[in-house]
Order: structure tokens, then C-alpha cells, then sequence
């Protein structure tokens, strides 16, 4: 049995801004059937992919990441935000929808030239967060293997954002 992911997703007007609207993943990270299907969908797309690590920025990016590094029996690397992590580490700076300038970080050692690195989050908005991961893992020597989200604001056209620095295999599995 599937489930429709978009009934598990919370809509909150306004928030965390005036104009923005929230897509609150909350609903479907608490329910065993939509959460096991939204992260076996994003493991059978990396089936192919040839994948060595999975990458997520933090937080939600965490809530996706740590469970299909599981199912896929591979390492899962933390992106994140700025000075919070205790070791030497690569960095690199961007915009969100919302809020300011803000800073991701990856462990200089988490990934050796080469390795093949899935990127994934809970969702694209303007494409700010995953550009500055795959910044520093490919600082790294690390190769983007492919990029995968739950939710796609469409409006904000990440994806333009994330093609421009390079064509990636991509997935979302829904969009608004
Ligand atoms: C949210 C979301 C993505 C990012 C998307 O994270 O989880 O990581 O924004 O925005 P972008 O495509 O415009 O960069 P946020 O920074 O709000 O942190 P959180 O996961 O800790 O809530
Ligand atoms: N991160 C950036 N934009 C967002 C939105 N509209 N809803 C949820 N998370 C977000």
C-alpha cells in the first residue's frame, strides 16, 4: 500500500515570515508508513547512482539523510551550520528564503577524493543550502552523486540554481 505523501504535509501561512509559506514535514516524519515510503523512495532512486556516502545539511536535511544512509548500508556526513563542529573543516556561506546569511561546514577528513556523495534534504526552496554543501564536498575532492528531496518549491527554482553549477541526477518527490 502507498500512501499520498501530500496528505503529511502541514501548510502554515505566514511562518516563519510575512508571505512565506511553511511546509511542515512534521506530519510525515510521524507516521511509520509515509516516513519509510518517502526514504524508500529516495534509496531505490540512488540504486543506480553508485553512491558511497549521503550527505545532509542540518536539520531536516538530518531526519532524511541518517535513515537512508542506513537503508543503503553506507556513512552518512553532517553539513553543519557554522561552529559546531569540533574538528578542522571546510565551509562555505548562503542565503535562505527566509533569515539571513548563514554557514554549513563538512569535517575535512568525512570525505576522500573521489568518493560519490548523495545529497539530500527535506526540501529545495531556493537552492542556497544544497549549492553550499555541494560546494564544500566537492571542495573536498568528493563527487555529487545526486541530489534528493522530499519537497520542490517550485516558484523559487532551485533547481535552476543547482543545474547551473553542474547537471546532477535529481529527484523530489513532491511538488508546490
Ligand atoms: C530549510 C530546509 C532546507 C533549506 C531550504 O532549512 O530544511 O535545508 O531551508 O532552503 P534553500 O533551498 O532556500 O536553501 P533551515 O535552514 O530553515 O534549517 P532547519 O532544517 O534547521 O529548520
Ligand atoms: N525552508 C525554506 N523555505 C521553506 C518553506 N517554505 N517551508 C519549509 N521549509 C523551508
Amino acid at each position: 500500500m502507498t500512501v499520498d505523501l501530500h496528505n503529511y504535509v502541514a501548510t502554515v501561512e505566514n511562518f516563519p515570515e510575512i508571505g512565506v509559506d511553511f511546509r511542515d514535514i512534521s506530519p510525515l516524519m510521524g507516521d511509520g508508513l509515509a516516513y519509510k515510503q518517502a526514504i524508500d523512495s529516495i534509496a531505490d532512486f540512488a540504486k543506480n547512482l553508485d553512491v558511497d556516502l549521503v550527505a545532509g545539511p542540518e536539520s531536516r536535511g538530518f531526519i532524511v539523510g541518517s535513515p537512508l544512509a542506513y537503508a543503503l548500508n553506507i556513512g552518512f556526513i553532517p553539513a553543519r551550520k557554522g561552529g559546531k563542529l569540533p574538528r578542522e573543516a571546510e565551509r562555505a556561506s548562503y542565503t535562505l528564503e527566509y533569515g539571513g546569511e548563514n554557514i554549513l561546514e563538512i569535517h575535512k577528513d568525512a570525505i576522500k577524493p573521489g568518493q560519490r556523495v548523495l545529497i539530500v534534504d527535506d526540501l529545495l526552496a531556493t537552492g542556497g543550502t544544497i549549492n553550499a554543501t555541494r560546494e564544500i564536498i566537492e571542495k573536498l575532492g568528493g563527487v555529487v552523486a545526486g541530489v534528493a528531496f522530499i519537497i520542490e518549491l517550485e516558484a523559487l527554482h532551485g533547481r535552476d540554481k543547482i543545474m547551473q553549477a553542474g547537471d546532477v541526477p535529481f529527484l523530489t518527490l513532491m511538488t508546490y
